[in-house]
């Protein structure tokens, strides 16, 4: 059955933590789309995101990806799962802040790093140190994460049952309508 969203649900959170994971299986519940930012500039621009921060550098990705965030969350409501670099633009931020209701997927950095050791995709982590990358762009950016409107823990294997108290909060928060 389709569930009426008020708003979008942004998922935000480190590479790795689970949100496109996340947000695939809420879309499945919910009946509602689904898109993930990362998958719509890589269409876009006709390039892997690894191609992309190696053939362009990054500050050309973080553009593309602040006018993609934008044009997503002008869409009908649905569940968006953004990149974890996303929230480091201030416009990005106040989009998200205006537009959605916002989910930090939180994660612990040694369970994200077992997760995703040989993934090769993502291009911050080509240095190989993936534990003190995660960490170091973890305290980066956590100020921003924290801003989200609600906070969820994705340490559990079990993910239905995370998908399940994620969508109990979306209800008594009325972005759920009955
Ligand atoms: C990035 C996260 C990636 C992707 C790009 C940059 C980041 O998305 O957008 O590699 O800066 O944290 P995921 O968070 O889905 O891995």
């Amino acid at each position: 059955m389709t569930q009426i969203l008020s708003k979008s649900i942004v998922l935000t959170g480190i590479m790795g933590c689970g949100k496109t994971t996340i947000g695939k299986l809420l879309s499945g519940r919910l009946g509602t789309a689904f898109s993930d930012t990362d998958k719509v500039i890589e269409e876009e621009v006709g390039k892997s995101v690894f191609e992309i921060f190696n053939d362009y550098g990054e500050q050309y990705f973080r553009q593309v990806e602040e006018k993609v965030v934008g044009k997503i969350l002008d869409k009908t409501a649905h569940i968006i799962s953004t990149g974890g670099g996303s929230i480091l633009s201030s416009k990005t931020r106040n989009a998200i802040k205006l537009k959605s209701f916002s989910i930090w997927v939180k994660c612990d950095i040694h369970i994200i790093s077992n997760r995703i050791l040989n993934q090769g995709k993502r291009p911050l982590l080509k240095n190989g140190k993936i534990i003190e990358t995660l960490i170091k762009k973890n305290e980066e950016r956590i100020r921003f994460y924290r801003q989200a409107d609600s906070h969820i823990v994705n340490n559990n294997p079990n993910v239905e049952m995370t998908i399940e108290n994620i969508v109990k909060n979306l209800s008594s928060k009325e972005v759920l309508l009955k």
